[in-house]
């Protein structure tokens, strides 16, 4: 008997000395390098702070930084990533067309690359692409404009609307407005839509680094040129950055009123300010695109990599990135506004009562 009892309080000694050693050995924990494009934006935080916390949950060390929406200092970012030795790099990119001299590195040190939200172009080397179906935002934010105005019941308006792009180096841009303009185009055809500026090419309503005060100042002129003595009735905005900034503009020149009520204006990412603007009525409808399912669906792409198995993708046919198509897994965005914002914001968590007031 007292030889089994010290048996099993060797083995059970044993065991905790094991486990100990396991936990101890954090050597073999996996590295994530994980590149933000910058913080001035809501959004990427929640995204930054998702993926590092479901990473983390997960059992890997996380290197996450932001690069300022400076595309020299996120190539500097990644270079020490890559010389720190992670395992798997996960990059929302500021300009999409210049990280191959860097990832030309990360290839030749082995490491595998996730393309976060925007597509990393003109290099073979980038491996996975996770986002949110980015043709389907413009889709929605389209159809949004067609059943707030009626167009399809019959409505001849004639309503008149300026279009406004996001950045430029960002290759979402170009899809949110071809979803939207592709569902517009109809209405625009026929006169039913004017665009009073004729100001439709991306070279023209594209505003850099969708920066806020870049498209205050694009409002302001077109208000001043063309909308002197009539009244806007729609504004395409692609997300929510420049809403803020059409908004401030539109405030500024009296709109608001009985004589001047605000444009139907679309959005995208449901920002908290933006949310508080749907509420006021300033802004029609935004598009909600849950970070966390994003975050998820990466730390699904790392965990396959590194075990070894197949990736998850959802869409092999979609995103060319001038080089190669890239695998993608494509999260479904949904469309928010004042009646829905309740279930799909505070009901689902993303956030509490007092974050929006
Ligand atoms: C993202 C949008 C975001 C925009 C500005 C785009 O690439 O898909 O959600 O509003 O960048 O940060």
């Amino acid at each position: 008997m007292k030889k089994i009892i010290v048996l099993i309080l060797v083995v059970a000694l044993l065991a905790t000395f094991g486990v100990a050693c396991q936990k101890d050995t954090t050597s073999d924990a996996k590295l994530v390098g994980v590149s933000m494009p910058t913080k001035s934006l809501q959004r990427w935080n929640q995204d930054g702070a998702n993926m590092k916390t479901q990473l983390e949950a997960k059992g890997y060390v996380v290197d996450l930084q932001y690069a300022d929406n400076s595309e020299e200092l996120q190539v500097t970012q990644l270079e020490n990533m890559i010389t720190k030795g992670v395992d798997v790099l996960v990059v929302a990119s500021i300009n999409g067309s210049a990280l191959s001299g860097v990832l030309a590195d990360a290839a030749k040190a082995g490491i595998k690359v996730i393309a976060y939200d925007r597509l990393i172009m003109d290099t073979p080397n980038v491996d996975y692409y996770a986002t949110f179906d980015n043709y389907l935002v413009g889709v929605l934010q389209g159809t949004f404009i067609v059943d707030k105005l009626g167009l399809k019941t019959g409505a001849k308006g004639p309503f008149s609307m300026e279009v406004f792009g996001g950045s430029p180096d960002d290759n979402n841009a170009y899809l949110f407005n071809a979803g939207a303009m592709d569902t517009l185009k109809p209405y625009i055809d026929s006169g039913v839509i004017v665009i009073n500026s004729g100001q439709t090419d991306m070279a023209q309503i594209a505003i850099q680094d969708w920066a806020p005060a870049g498209a205050q100042d694009r409002m302001d002129n077109l208000l001043t040129a063309f909308y002197a003595d009539k009244n806007i009735d729609i504004v395409l905005s692609p997300n929510d950055s420049l809403a803020q900034g059409i908004v401030a503009s539109l405030k500024s020149a009296g709109y608001g009123s009985a004589a001047k009520p605000y444009p139907v204006l679309t959005g995208q990412d449901c920002d908290k300010t933006n949310v508080k603007l749907m509420i006021a009525g300033e802004q029609s409808m935004s598009v909600f695109k849950d970070t966390r399912t994003l975050a998820a669906q990466v730390v699904d792409m790392v965990d396959a990599i590194l075990a070894g198995t197949t990736v998850p993708v959802n869409d092999t046919e979609s995103y060319n990135n001038n080089v190669k198509v890239v695998p993608s897994f494509l999260c479904e965005p949904v469309f928010a506004d004042v009646n829905n914002y309740k279930t799909l914001l505070i009901d689902s968590g993303y956030y509490t009562e007092a974050d929006l007031k």
